[in-house]
């Protein structure tokens, strides 16, 4: 990835005790200097009388060289060197005889006179180099190994990079960064929390931030104007490749805004972030599109962009001609493939097999292709009149060569979700989705609440802090599960990089809100009473607005999960294997905090 290399290309000249140069920035240019390199051997090998060893260190990988015949005994120690060998050499930069030309260093070598051995090492589990043939469990277990492997330092090196811009641009922005507590109150809206009992107070708890959301409100009281925290986050929920349960948020708040200075400061910094790390000037405003839109025509309040194949409802055609899936059904959906008709039986049983799934859960999956002639032929043709396939076509904008794949279900919503999973996946199928290729888009005018089965109450969508549209404010009162809230959520990808929201800055209107969420006045008093109350004490008008930053890294180093763009990530059950964390901790400890464990039931 040659942007790395444009951004990250440094040119250190960190001499120490240790050495005068590093091991990636010697040159042509250098030839005839007498240098002091320290590092790890990367590997050695021996051709005749010489060996070469390959010392490598952050920046980068110089070649040594041993001659025999110049120093046998210097010679005889470098063949002793295993992998991973802390050493320090001294040497004159020769130019290389064979070049290589992708190393940064590849035209030079160091010709050793003299090698000291600053700490031997036992062989690592797997080969430190891009290839690795370590599995993922043995790379976590010795994480600190896999850490200096190029193509994973890099991935960190480019996340200090963004957190130097982000930092750069929201203090010219103004805004000041203050560190919020991390043993703060649970709040039982949103995820789960992590936990922390308290010795000191018996019986009581803290609980880690899901986010500094009420902190930095309060910030905004304070009159501080304009905050920003890079700052960890937990949640205890199930894992995805896009969610670590302590994960990163470029945290932040403004008062005296509307939504539109909220979203106009950020796109200004997704913008600044383009440049910067990626190169990418954009000068066109970012689209926006509704929640209401993203959902019809996308199935997702985060679609991917990258691509069009947008949904095509058709119910008013399909429904009626004695084709039973979809006479009972209460959504029938499709969307068309450009130039997919050459899709063979066995594929467009592949994707029934992937809709299917029970993680997607639809019952199957109709298809059309549009024929070189123009006419339709469908896996349903018996139901249907080719009047009605051309119908059916026009709705699409169906060209011949086109492949229209269909879903139908008896909930709008789950049916939606499928046909999402369906389009994302053709999109992959197609090459439509090309790491390389950035579509971003905010997402606004989200519903302020949606019913939870599981609590069989309506809940915050997005947090119970979010101010209703002004002009939805009356529905509260007669259909709150119609009102939208003043959030908005920037989507890149297909991946929520971010969201936010206009708060509520006043006491009632916030007590309102509470009781809609099923909160007694007790209840509310006791859980944000220190926030309602602090309301009360004069509150601008604010809002604001947290980025993922482990999102946004994964999408610039174009990675498939974000814990390759983390230091010491968790794995897929929340344990960090290296410290073998989760742990039981001993009797002494619990009798301290005053607990109990329960009996364990596996
Ligand atoms: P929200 O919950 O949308 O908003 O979080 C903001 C952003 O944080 C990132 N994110 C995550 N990244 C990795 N792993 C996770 N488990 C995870 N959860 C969230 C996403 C998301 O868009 N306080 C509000 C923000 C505000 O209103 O200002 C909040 O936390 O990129």
């Amino acid at each position: 990835m040659d942007f790395f290399f444009v951004t990250l290309r440094v040119h250190f000249y960190i001499t120490t005790m240790y050495r005068t140069h590093t091991c990636g920035e010697l040159r042509l240019t250098d030839a005839g200097k007498t240098v002091t390199l320290a590092g790890w051997i990367q590997r050695t090998r021996k051709m005749g009388g010489m060996t070469f060893a390959d010392l490598r260190d952050r920046y980068g990988i110089t070649q040594l060289v041993f001659n025999d015949s110049i120093d046998a005994q210097l010679c005889e120690k470098a063949n002793h060197l295993g992998r991973e060998y802390v050493v320090q050499v001294i040497g004159t930069v020769n130019e290389r005889e064979s070049k290589n030309k992708n190393i940064p260093t590849g035209e030079i070598e160091i010709i050793a006179q003299e090698l000291n051995i600053l700490n031997e090492a036992q062989t690592p589990p797997f080969t430190i180099e891009d290839n690795t043939d370590g599995g993922d469990d043995l790379r976590m277990k010795y994480r600190y190994l896999d850490l200096r492997r190029a193509c994973v330092r890099k991935n960190l090196e480019l996340r200090h990079k963004m957190a130097f811009e982000v930092r750069s641009y929201l203090d010219s922005k103004g805004f000041l960064e203050v560190e919020t507590p991390v043993l703060i109150g649970s709040t039982p809206e949103g995820a789960r929390d992590f936990v922390v009992p308290s010795r000191m107070n018996p019986g009581q708890f803290y609980a880690l931030p899901q986010s500094p959301q009420t902190l930095k409100q309060l910030l905004m009281v304070a009159g501080f104007d304009r905050y920003f925290q890079i700052v960890k986050c937990f949640r205890d929920e199930d894992l995805r490749a896009d969610r670590q349960p302590e994960f990163t948020q470029i945290d932040c708040e403004m008062s005296f805004v509307e939504q539109e200075d909220v979203i106009s400061l950020f796109e200004g910094m997704a913008k600044h972030l383009f440049k910067t790390i990626r190169g990418l000037e954009i000068t066109e405003a970012f689209p926006r599109m509704t929640w209401h839109d993203a959902m019809k025509y996308y199935g997702s309040d985060k679609p991917d962009t990258r691509f069009e194949m947008k949904f095509v409802e058709l119910m008013d055609i399909m429904k009626g001609s004695g084709f039973s899936v979809f006479d009972n059904a209460a959504y029938i959906g499709g969307i068309c493939a450009k130039g997919a008709a050459t899709y063979t039986r066995k594929q467009l049983d592949g994707l029934t097999e992937f809709v299917k799934r029970p993680q997607i859960g639809a019952k199957g999956m109709v298809y059309a292709r549009v024929e070189a002639d123009g006419t339709v032929k469908s896996s349903v043709d018996k139901f249907y009149t080719q009047e009605k396939l051309q119908e059916m076509k026009a709705a699409f904008n169906a060209e011949p060569g086109d492949l229209i794949l269909i879903l139908s279900g008896d909930d709008v919503m789950k049916t939606r979700k499928q046909l999402c999973e369906l389009r994302l996946e053709m999109g992959s199928q197609l090459g439509l989705r090309p790491k390389d290729k950035f579509s971003c888009l905010w997402v606004i005018d989200f519903p302020m609440y949606e019913w939870s089965e599981e609590e069989g109450r309506l809940m915050a969508m997005h947090h119970p802090f979010t101010s209703p549209k002004p002009e939805d404010v009356p529905l509260l009162d007669t259909n709150p599960a119609e009102v939208r809230a003043n959030a908005y959520d920037m989507v890149i990808n297909g991946v929520e990089v971010g969201g936010g929201s206009i708060r509520i800055h006043d006491s009632e209107l916030q007590a309102k809100i509470f009781k809609i969420l099923g909160f007694t006045p007790e209840k509310a008093q006791e859980q944000f009473g220190f926030l309602m109350n602090a309301f009360k004490f004069g509150a601008p008008p604010h809002g604001g607005l947290a980025y993922g930053l482990d999102r946004w890294v994964s999408l610039f180093a174009e990675l498939d999960s974000i814990r390759d763009c983390i230091a010491f990530p968790k794995n897929n059950s929340g344990r960090d294997v290296m410290l073998d964390a989760p742990s039981r901790i001993d009797q002494k400890q619990l009798d301290e905090l005053y607990l109990n464990i329960k009996e364990i039931n596996n």
